[in-house]
């Protein structure tokens, strides 16, 4: 038995996608001649509510590239303080970009229009200025939770008025669409760029997606040929996408609702945990690492975020048997 909960990226590609990957058309996208990429790019420019859109090797590729695109060396960009870009991307936006990150608590990952207002430096010379607010929805580190339309709207009608630009990081964008019954172009609607990954929960092996205005989308064209990130044949990655795209949005909600038998069935046991928003749980143990290595001795595989956190994400290859041989695993060691 082999139950791997570390992440959503773990997904294999399923028989009707690798189908469509098979089939794919393709050309060398350098020369833009990859009908399926055009194809993928038109689908995800229309389904965000932008201009156009920049297939991407990865999720930190496209944040990365948001921020180049937004932001001159020196300046300053606005984020919650467990955000992906601040914590994960390596320092890429100091290696790019030549920018800091101005961490903002929130709340469950969450951001407060009142925190970043008054994250904001006043003009002086002194200060880096803010030109750029990063919102990630859902919040990763935040256990997978969900803005509402309304908290969202606030936050980047607030940096619009100050003068910042604003990115959305929607690596999990979909599965806040689906929590919040709010299709994408809503979500993304306030916002001057929007990321999305194809490779998390919507279970394409690669690939994600940078939306916004045309010429800002060509200007990261050319930065993602700088980085390395320009593909050739690509399409059959891109049909990949396009295959998620039309057939895992919806299912999205099996996982959300096995996420939350999990957490009822941690609780139960007498276990912390965070209420889950969607496909995540973090669950409180004593000692997580004796925990996580017990859980691995019964093939289950989840990861540990700090001496007494773990982390268990629900995706499409977690079926129902799954989630109850992780409780009677967790049952066990609890014994
Ligand atoms: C919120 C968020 N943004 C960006 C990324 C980066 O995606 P990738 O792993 O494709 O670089 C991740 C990855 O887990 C993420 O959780």
């Amino acid at each position: 038995m082999r139950v791997d909960l570390r992440s959503d990226t773990v997904t294999r590609p399923t028989p009707g996608m690798l189908e469509a990957m098979m089939s794919a058309e393709v050309g060398d996208d350098v020369f833009r001649d990859d009908p399926t990429v055009n194809r993928l790019e038109a689908l995800a420019a229309e389904r965000s509510g932008k201009e156009a859109a920049l297939f991407t090797p990865s999720g930190t590729m496209a944040n990365q590239l948001a921020i180049r695109c937004w932001t001159q060396p020196g300046d300053e960009v606005l984020m919650e303080a467990g955000a992906h870009p601040y914590n994960y991307e390596t320092a890429g936006h100091a290696a790019i970009s030549g920018v800091q990150i101005r961490p903002v608590a929130g709340t469950r990952g969450l951001l407060d229009p009142q925190d970043v207002a008054t994250c904001i430096r006043p003009e002086d010379d002194h200060f880096a200025p803010a030109t750029l607010l990063c919102v990630e929805n859902t919040s990763n580190r935040g256990g997978g939770s969900v803005y509402s339309l309304e908290a969202m709207n606030a936050l980047t009608r607030l940096a619009h008025s100050r003068g910042l630009k604003t990115h959305l990081d929607g690596a999990r964008v979909f599965n806040a669409a689906v929590a919040s019954s709010e299709p994408l172009e809503r979500i993304a609607r306030g916002f001057d760029s929007a990321a999305f990954c194809l490779s998390k929960g919507l279970g394409a092996p690669v690939g994600s997606l940078l939306c916004g205005p045309a010429d800002t989308i060509s200007y990261a064209r050319r930065m993602r040929k700088m980085l390395g990130g320009g593909m050739r044949q690509a399409g059959f990655l891109a049909a990949a996408g396009i295959y998620a795209l039309n057939h895992h949005i919806d299912r999205l909600s099996d996982d959300h609702a096995r996420a939350r038998r999990l957490y009822d069935g941690l609780r139960a046991l007498g276990l912390e945990a965070v209420e889950p928003e969607t496909n995540m749980v973090y669950a409180e143990l004593p000692d997580a690492n004796r925990a996580a290595s017990a859980l691995q001795e019964h093939g289950i595989q989840i990861v540990v975020v700090g001496p007494t956190t773990v982390r268990l994400v629900t995706h499409l290859d977690i079926d129902d048997a799954d989630i109850q041989a992780t409780l009677d695993a967790f049952r066990a060691f609890l014994a």
